[in-house]
Order: C-alpha cells, then sequence, then structure tokens
C-alpha cells in the first residue's frame, strides 16, 4: 500500500504558503522610502502678473501640483497626508534627479532648484533643501535612514542583504511547493489509476463468481 504518501504530500504546500506569507509581513524588509513635503518657503517668483504655481517633479515622473503654495515669504507647513503627497520614491542607492518649478502656460517651467535627490542625504529622516533668494524646503523620508548614529552608513547595506536573502528564500520556497504540488497531484493519479484497476479486476472476478454460479445452477440442473 504506497497510498498514504501523497495524502500526507498534499498538505506541505499550504505550510509553506503560510511560510510565504509571514517573510512578507516581517516588517521592514519592503518598507518604501516615500519623501514627503514637511515645509517649504519660496523667497521669489517668475511671475509678474499672476499668482505662481509651483510643482515638484523628479525626471520621468509626474508633476506634483504644490496647489497651496501662492505667497513668498510665508512657511507653508504640510502633514505628510495631503492628497498630493508623497512626493516620490526613492529607490536604496541610487539617486534621483527632483526639482522644485513654476509651471508657465506659454515658455519651458521656470526653475527655482534642481538636484540629486538621495536617500543618504536624509538624517533622522529629514533633508532641508535651502537655495538662497528662491526657496528653502524641508523633506521627509523615515525610511530613508533606517537609524542614526554611529552606524547610519552600516545599517542600509545589512538591510539589503537581509532582502536579498528573503527574495532568495521566496524563489526557493516558491520552485519548492511547486513541486510538491506536482509531486502530490502525480501521486494522486497515481493513486486513482491503482484504485480504478483493483475495482475493474473486482468486477471481472465478480462476473467470473456470476459465470460459476450459472454454470452451477446449470449443472445442478443436468443433473435432476
Ligand atoms: C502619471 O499620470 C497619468 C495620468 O494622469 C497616469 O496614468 C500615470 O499612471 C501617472 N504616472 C505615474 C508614474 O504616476
Ligand atoms: C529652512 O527651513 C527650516 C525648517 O523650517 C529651518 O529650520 C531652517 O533654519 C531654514 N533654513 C534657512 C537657511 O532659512
Amino acid at each position: 500500500m504506497r497510498w498514504p504518501a501523497p495524502i500526507s504530500l498534499r498538505r506541505r504546500p499550504f505550510l509553506l504558503f503560510g511560510l510565504l506569507v509571514a517573510l512578507f509581513t516581517i516588517p521592514g524588509v519592503f518598507s518604501l522610502r516615500l519623501v514627503t513635503l514637511d515645509t517649504i518657503e519660496i523667497f521669489t517668483t517668475h511671475e509678474w502678473f499672476f499668482k505662481p504655481t509651483v510643482v515638484f517633479r523628479c525626471n520621468g515622473e509626474n508633476k506634483t501640483y504644490l496647489l497651496d503654495v501662492k505667497e513668498t515669504h510665508t512657511l507653508y507647513t504640510f502633514k505628510g497626508e495631503e492628497s498630493w503627497q508623497p512626493l516620490t520614491e526613492l529607490p536604496e542607492k541610487k539617486c534621483k534627479r527632483c526639482g522644485l518649478f513654476e509651471e508657465d502656460a506659454f515658455k519651458p517651467d521656470d526653475v527655482f532648484d534642481e538636484w540629486e535627490m538621495c536617500s543618504s542625504d536624509f538624517k533622522d529622516g529629514r533633508y532641508t533643501r535651502f537655495k538662497e533668494d528662491q526657496f528653502n524646503a524641508t523633506f521627509l523620508c523615515p525610511n530613508c535612514t533606517a537609524s542614526t548614529g554611529d552606524h547610519g552608513n552600516r545599517e542600509p547595506s545589512a538591510e539589503l542583504e537581509t532582502k536579498k536573502a528573503s527574495i532568495a528564500v521566496i524563489i526557493i520556497v516558491s520552485v519548492l511547493a511547486s513541486v510538491l504540488v506536482i509531486i502530490a497531484l502525480f501521486g494522486g493519479y497515481k493513486y486513482w489509476q491503482k484504485k480504478k484497476r483493483e475495482r475493474d479486476q473486482a468486477r471481472f472476478l465478480k462476473l467470473f463468481e456470476e459465470g460459476d454460479d450459472l454454470e452451477d445452477e446449470l449443472g445442478l440442473s443436468n443433473e435432476l
């Protein structure tokens, strides 16, 4: 009797699936480096007659309109939950070219400043960009610096290693789960085949027995 094996194998993929779910929910492993605007103050506008339309944009991404920012020398403070937040998401080891512009309907946007925004620029999850006579803005990114202090530089690489290891584990577990599912299905098919054969045999034997009974009856009637 080989049939108990496929039954026990069939349960294992569910266990592995549970492990997968647990991996995905480990906090921090897949945390996003979302950048939000905390404060901004502009010192100039490039328009003479109209209120400015200030936009933030990173290369290859959509513009974010800072519709509240209209007056110069006024400090605007945000909660980070506004409809247009977060401004962007930063990759771990690569900078993004971002800038603050003033949208212009008739000519290319005026530039307040354009710069490389990097995860490593954030200290305590905070980064202030100041350009004389243009603006002073503070950006927040709580996940850009894992923690501050003496080992601030080592932590991100350790985090990257953890991430790589988790992805490797996920791939291995997925492959294992697929293989086990295939084995379970194959085992189930084999078991079904065996059962079918047994059933056919039983039916065949029964047919024989019935045939014998018939013969016996016939023999009996002949003797009489
Ligand atoms: C940019 O905006 C368009 C339309 O408003 C939208 O379909 C697209 O997904 C946006 N792209 C990004 C990267 O947010
Ligand atoms: C820029 O703004 C931040 C936050 O409001 C403030 O702490 C900092 O002193 C300002 N820097 C300058 C140069 O105005």
